[in-house]
């Protein structure tokens, strides 16, 4: 195991909105909840006592309902928030001991940030936004109009260079605006509800592109959705808050399958559970005779089933592709309708 410290270190982090946090923050120890606190003090929790450790190359989901505290704790990163308690730490620097001149730097290389409501120059071209950020690094015309032309590319918006960003619909903006922040090259992403204002099929084709550019690109994502279909589908860690408590982190498996309490359990009833098993949880183990077909066991039911139209059986195998157990349609079907009781319950 490296020693390196975490991408991004939340430690027990508070924010009380108001000018008199010591009073809320009696009220929350003596168990008064966050709008019993606000009829008696006007002051707002917005976080109480979070702590979140990012791991380099994660994304990392956080999720909640509105007013929960999402864009709060993002914002804590680049320090568009103090808190009232608490550190942030980023690649093991310490954002709340910057000077003034360090958190510009370090707004400029370490973090780039994606907005859900795009936040687009409106009189400047597709390329000229996407090379903003590297104008105001300094970086000369034709460097940077070549950096962010490849981005323009990679996005799937090649044509389009020359256009206003009023003439693009809502998805091929936030193209622009993703192509912005891939372009600066900074090694952590903060996305707050990015995706949440784009139609489903575009928002899909956003998700799976994102995964997709992950996949070569191995960023720190932190990313912010309301959305638990979507949390699950790019998390490889999710933390869900509520009333800014954080009230449950884990796998999307590990949700899904124990929620901590009956808020996340509400987001967990609607799930598909065939989206989120996956083989090696729920197969027969041992080394059986080899089976017609095999899968591994980090794939999800939905994507076993359909092999059951052609085989009785199906083995598992593990990262070596040794065989360690086995699956029938019924075994999966059985396992799914037992998760998806237990999950309303
Ligand atoms: N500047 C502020 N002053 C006072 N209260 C604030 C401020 N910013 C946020 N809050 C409060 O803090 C709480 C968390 O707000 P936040 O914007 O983080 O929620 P969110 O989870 O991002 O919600 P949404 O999904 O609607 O974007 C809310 O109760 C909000 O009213
Ligand atoms: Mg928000």
């Amino acid at each position: 195991m490296s020693e390196e410290p975490a991408a991004i270190e939340i430690a027990n982090v508070t924010k009380v909105f108001g000018s008199e946090p010591d009073r809320a923050l009696e009220l929350i120890d003596k168990g008064l909840s966050k709008a019993e606190i606000q009829a008696q003090t006007d002051q707002v929790i917005g976080l109480y006592d979070v702590s979140i450790s990012v791991q380099r190359g994660e994304i990392f989901v956080v999720m909640g309902l509105s007013g929960s505290g999402k864009s709060t704790l993002i914002r804590h990163v680049n320090r568009l928030i103090d808190p009232t308690a608490g550190t942030i730490e980023v690649h093991g620097e310490q954002v709340l001991s910057m000077s003034p001149q360090e958190l510009r730097e370090f707004r400029r290389t370490k973090i780039a940030m994606v907005f859900q409501r795009f936040g687009l120059l409106p009189h400047r071209s597709v390329i000229d936004n996407v090379a903003y950020g590297l104008e105001v690094r300094g970086v000369e015309k034709k460097a940077r109009r070549e950096i962010a032309g490849s981005w323009v590319a990679r996005v799937g918006l090649e044509g389009y260079e020359e256009s206003r960003p009023n003439q693009l619909s809502g998805g091929q903006q936030q193209r622009v605006g993703l192509a912005r922040a891939l372009a600066m090259d900074a090694p952590v992403l903060l996305m707050d509800e990015a995706f949440s204002a784009l139609d489903p099929l575009i928002r899909a084709e956003m998700q799976e592109q994102l995964l997709a550019l992950q996949k070569e690109l191995h960023k720190t994502v932190l990313f912010i959705t309301h959305d638990f279909d979507e949390a699950i589908k790019i998390g490889d860690r999710i933390g869900i808050l509520n009333d800014g408590l954080l009230v449950q982190t884990g796998l999307p498996t590990e949700l899904v399958l124990q929620p901590a309490d009956d808020y996340v359990a509400r987001f967990v009833r609607d799930v598909n559970k065939a989206r989120v098993i996956k083989a090696g949880l729920i197969m027969e183990k041992g080394a059986f005779e080899p089976c017609g077909v095999a899968v591994s066991r980090e794939m999800f039911c939905e994507d076993i089933l359909p092999l059951f139209a052609e085989h009785e059986w199906v083995g598992v195998t593990d990262a070596n592709d040794v065989q360690i157990g086995r699956l029938t349609a019924k075994r999966v079907i059985g396992a799914l309708a037992r998760f998806s009781t237990e999950g309303a319950s």
